[in-house]
């Protein structure tokens, strides 16, 4: 599908002018519309030409994708991730479900297959994640019923990934989604098998446990929705800063927060709120990273085009907000292609999510991308 967009006022002049030019060369009209600037901008295309991760290492930073080791055996789209990414994610080969089928066993089988690719590609890896609420196996909640049991499960589990991963992956998303707003504890804390089995103390631990397999790692605390508006956001927000300021405070070895970033589009984005927070972050000391960046364009309504534009207004906002406190090293999607989005399971309909569209060709995604984050 072709999609084009409608661009409206802030452009600066340079990606205007970009616009222009490209959109003549592949003779679409550019409309200038009485000062407030529009412009037809590109159709889907195999623009060629450097990948976001080329245009971004020009900058010193990191682009990068969430990758399913199954999806190597699609060779046009592997190919697509060799062109555009310098950086993998396994979405989720490097989780306890993949990981430990098994009480006394575990399978890195997923996790070898990316990490080969990654290697002979060139690229960097992250992990993700040692420490979630959800992707458990089925033996493990069980198994976590007896505090001591559950402290040693932990640390057999982290010592032995870290020691599997190590030295090339050199970060990691340690613990993921552990504050909920609709929780009824004054630590806004998520309930979890592991804060059943350890209390809050599981999330100290998990961090000193992964320094201590390898203190060079740089250990990250990930987090979605905390640029929502209302209640939610609001609640999100005083709960991740109240347990990294407790972090920090305690000399837990956090080093930055992930943003995942998974942007639903119809949210008003409280920007205001959200950039006084990644302000009390960075004062902390901590790295502000792009973990899981893509768009949910399911509940807007309107033309395509309508959704496409409204999408990367979104988009453009968010990337402006996130970079007003300091910059950003490293960003990554959730994936490359709208072939292959987990907003295709989930919410039915993934156009428009990743910066590549089904057909593996560049969209307007990768062209905001380039614009408000990897050229800046
Ligand atoms: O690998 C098995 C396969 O053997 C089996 O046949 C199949 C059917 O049951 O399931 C496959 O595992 C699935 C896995 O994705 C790999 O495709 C799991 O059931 C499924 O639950 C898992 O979903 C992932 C989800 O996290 C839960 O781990 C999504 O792909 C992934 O995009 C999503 O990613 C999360 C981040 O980790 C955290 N932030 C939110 C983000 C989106 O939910």
């Amino acid at each position: 599908m072709h999609s084009r967009y409608l661009l409206e006022k802030n452009l600066t002049r340079r990606v205007l002018l970009r616009g222009v030019a490209q959109a003549s060369m592949l003779g679409l009209a550019g409309i200038g519309l009485n000062g407030c600037v529009g412009i037809l901008l590109l159709a889907n295309s195999e623009i060629t030409g450097p990948g976001l991760g080329a245009i971004a290492g020009r900058k010193g930073r990191l682009y990068g994708v969430a990758l399913q080791s199954s999806h190597l055996d699609d060779a046009d789209f592997a190919a697509a991730v060799k062109s555009e990414a310098t950086l993998l994610v396994p979405e989720s080969e490097l989780k306890w479900e993949a990981l430990r089928p098994a009480p006394g066993t575990f399978d890195f089988s997923g996790y070898r297959r990316l990490a080969a690719f990654a290697q002979e590609n060139g690229m960097q890896m992250r992990g993700h994640t040692l420490v979630w609420y959800y992707a458990n196996p089925p033996w493990l909640e069980h198994a976590l019923k007896d505090r001591r049991a559950a402290e040693k499960i932990l640390a057999t589990h982290i010592e032995r990934v870290i020691g599997e991963t190590s030295p090339f992956i050199r970060q990691w998303d340690v613990v993921n989604e552990a504050v909920h707003p609709s929780s009824t504890r004054g630590d806004v804390l998520r309930p979890s098998i592991w804060l059943d089995a350890l209390g809050p103390s599981y999330i100290p631990l998990a961090y000193r446990l992964a320094h201590e397999a390898n203190p060079d790692l740089e250990l990250v605390y990930n987090e979605y929705g905390l640029e929502w508006d209302g209640i939610y956001g609001r609640r999100k927000r005083d709960g991740v800063l109240r347990l990294l300021e407790k972090m920090v405070a305690e000399g837990v070895p956090v080093h930055a927060l992930g943003l995942q970033s998974h942007l639903r589009c119809h949210r008003p984005l409280d920007t205001d709120a959200f950039t006084a927070f990644l302000e009390r972050v960075r004062e902390m000391g901590l790295k502000v990273y792009v973990t899981e960046f893509d768009l949910d364009l399911s509940v807007l309504s309107g033309t395509a085009a309508d959704k496409i534009r409204i999408a990367q207004n979104y988009a453009a906002a968010y990337l402006d907000a996130v970079q007003l406190s300091g910059d950003v090293r490293m960003l990554l999607t959730w994936g490359l292609s709208d072939r292959y989005s987990w907003l295709g399971s989930v919410r039915g309909d993934s156009t428009g999510a990743l910066p590549l569209d089904a057909d593996l060709r560049r969209g307007p995604l990768w062209e905001t991308l380039r614009d408000r984050w990897a050229e800046v």
